[in-house]
């Protein structure tokens, strides 16, 4: 490191908590100067760091001494308008906010290079599981055709929770609430919505493409049943919820769709157990590159925040260029799931996508 690098923190919550652990272990790298937190007094005693301002006013924050901004209040606004205003006062930015980056990344981004500053976001998508990075960076050289993938570690923790247990989906939720696996309302975890908005954010990283989360055809994974995970795991096969993109560049049809679905279990989706995340890329010249990680929790979450960081940093002048998006001419969904399985009829279970196996039998009848 250069010389210590000063961090401000939006939101003392699981992420942010964990995170401002982090910073005050190491005070030779970083300092951190203020928390800003609704709650900020009654959660100040939760860290006893001298020298650490708490606040609920942004402007105090954009006043502050701060380099660099992390961002974990979650939502869309205010996060997004703060990251902004983070940026105009010249601060980088390190978000885990795969709302604000699916729907406003692109234009954040174009103002962070613009400004001379960063936006880094690796915490948005997959938790500790580095696939931004490895698709910003390490595949950046290759020409990203398909991504398959566990986004939500919520849902992956209840199917792998009925899965091993024989337990319903009711009480296999009350599990990872438990363990701080899952929100008071799931649905938009086991509805596909917050697996939808980081495959949205990973259709830009890897495809250069400008797609809305809403855009992205979602199959609930709420109504699966313990009888469910029991035949597909007579069939050889595992449920998961699978994130799917594709992107056929000569017609400009990118096919993205979020379902629960059949899948073998040697597979590494299969092996995804609890809040683990889990991710096949394929590219046109390196193949496939699988990833695998802890996908949610304050203390993984923090780890991809940390390293985010660390590249700031590492150096603080770097610019990041900035997107430039293209819309797709066509967007398909999971129909395609069942055209494509349609056409391999002969087989009771079907292995293709890179050992992605999915039941031949129409979408309904599987789960
Ligand atoms: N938890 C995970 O495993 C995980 C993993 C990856 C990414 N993320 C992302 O990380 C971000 C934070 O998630 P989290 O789980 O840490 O959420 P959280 O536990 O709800 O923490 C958010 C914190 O920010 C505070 N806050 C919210 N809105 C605020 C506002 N307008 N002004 C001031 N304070 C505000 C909240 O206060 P209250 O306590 O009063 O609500 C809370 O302390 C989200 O974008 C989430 O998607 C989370």
């Amino acid at each position: 490191m250069v010389s210590c690098c000063r961090v401000a923190l939006l939101g003392f919550g699981t992420v942010g908590s964990a995170v401002a652990r982090c910073l005050t272990s190491r005070p030779g790298d970083f300092q951190l100067t203020h928390i800003l937190d609704r709650g900020a007094d009654r959660k100040r005693s939760a860290l006893p760091a001298p020298g650490v301002a708490w606040t609920t006013g942004m402007d105090e924050v954009l006043r502050g001494d701060a380099h660099v901004v992390v961002e974990a209040i979650g939502g869309i606004e205010p996060a997004a308008g703060w990251i902004r205003a983070a940026l105009l006062a010249g601060k980088s930015v390190v978000t885990a906010n795969k709302q604000v980056m699916a729907r406003h990344g692109a234009s954040l981004l174009t103002l962070a290079a613009r400004q001379g500053r960063q936006l880094r976001f690796e915490a948005a998508v997959g938790g500790a599981m580095p696939i931004v990075r490895a698709l910003g960076d390490g595949l950046a050289g290759d020409r990203i055709t398909r991504i398959v993938a566990i986004l939500n570690g919520t849902t992956n923790a209840v199917l792998s929770c009925m899965e091993a247990s024989g337990c319903s989906l009711h009480d296999a939720l009350a599990d990872a609430r438990a363990r701080g696996l899952a929100e008071s309302d799931p649905s938009a975890d086991l509805d596909g919505d917050d697996a939808a908005a980081k495959l949205a954010i990973l259709c830009a990283l890897a495809f250069g493409l400008r797609v809305d989360p809403s855009q992205i055809d979602t199959r609930s994974s709420a109504d699966i049943t313990a009888h469910d995970l029991a035949r597909a795991r007579a069939a050889g096969g595992a449920i998961r919820q699978i994130a799917h993109a594709e992107y056929d560049r000569d017609t400009a049809t990118l096919t993205a769709w979020v379902a629960p679905i059949v899948v073998p279990r040697g597979s590494i989706f299969a092996s995804a157990t609890g809040a683990q995340n889990a991710a096949l890329i394929t590219g046109e010249h390196s193949g496939e590159t699988g990833i695998f990680g802890t996908g949610a929790g304050g203390s993984a979450t923090a780890v991809a925040i940390m390293s985010d960081l660390a590249a700031i940093a590492r150096d603080r002048a770097a610019i990041l260029p900035a997107p430039v998006l293209s819309s797709p001419e066509l967007i398909l969904g999971s129909t395609t799931l069942n055209a494509e399985l349609a056409e391999h009829a002969e087989n009771d279970l079907l292995c293709g996508l890179s050992g992605l196996c999915v039941d031949r039998r129409p979408y309904a009848e599987v789960v």
